[in-house]
């Protein structure tokens, strides 16, 4: 059993719906807490990839898509430093800011199986979504010569295939995630594959 179990459901204030923190903000924060430059980037690229899907596919406002932006731009904030505290330490500080109740528990639930928290609205179960699938593409993209140009849908299926290519990213976590929120598996690469670039 996990030992990052949260215990906990209910996060935040609703009082504090819709507070959010502003961009150079959240900025400091990640810069202050995370050393290590690739974790850093892989959560820019969530951040990214959240940000993109509330625009193009959710047709979301301004201030919600920084909402989703913000969930995926701190979700990992405390492993770099804290790993036995992930991610309980991102939490308290959020909730100690006054975030939007809905932002820290798409935090607390992007790992059901580590925290003990289900996602529950379109924005945890995205993240749940991408967090994985973005690590493995990544990595992927840093094994071909060429990047991420040219990379296909066939290409990522294969490597989600083999077990033994980015060994620390769960195959089983990918589908689960992907089943909850009720899009395939392919769409959700290809919309990585084509925008996961351009961070
Ligand atoms: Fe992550």
């Amino acid at each position: 059993m996990s030992d990052l179990l949260l215990g906990r459901t209910a996060f935040g204030d609703a009082a504090n719906a819709g507070n959010v923190i502003s961009k150079d903000e959240a900025n400091a924060l990640l810069n202050d807490w995370v050393k290590n430059e690739r974790l850093k980037l892989h959560m820019k690229q969530v951040a990214y990839l959240m940000k993109q899907w509330a625009t193009e596919k959710e047709n979301l406002n301004e201030d919600d898509i920084w909402r989703w932006e913000m969930a995926g731009l701190l979700h990992d904030a405390d492993w770099d430093q804290w790993p036995d505290q992930h991610c309980k330490k991102i939490i308290n500080e959020l909730e100690q800011r006054n975030v939007d109740p809905e932002i820290i528990h798409a935090i607390a639930s992007h790992g059901p199986n580590h925290f003990g928290v289900e996602p529950e609205t379109k924005m945890d179960k995205m993240l749940f979504a991408f967090d994985e699938l973005s690590g493995l593409i990544h990595a992927y993209s840093l094994m071909r010569p060429e990047g991420y140009n040219g990379m296909e849908l066939k290409g990522v299926k294969k490597r989600l295939k083999e077990k033994s290519f980015a060994a620390n990213v769960a195959r089983e976590e990918i589908n689960d995630a992907c089943e909850r929120v009720g899009i395939p598996l392919e769409d959700v690469i290809l919309f990585i594959i084509s925008h996961q670039p351009h961070v």
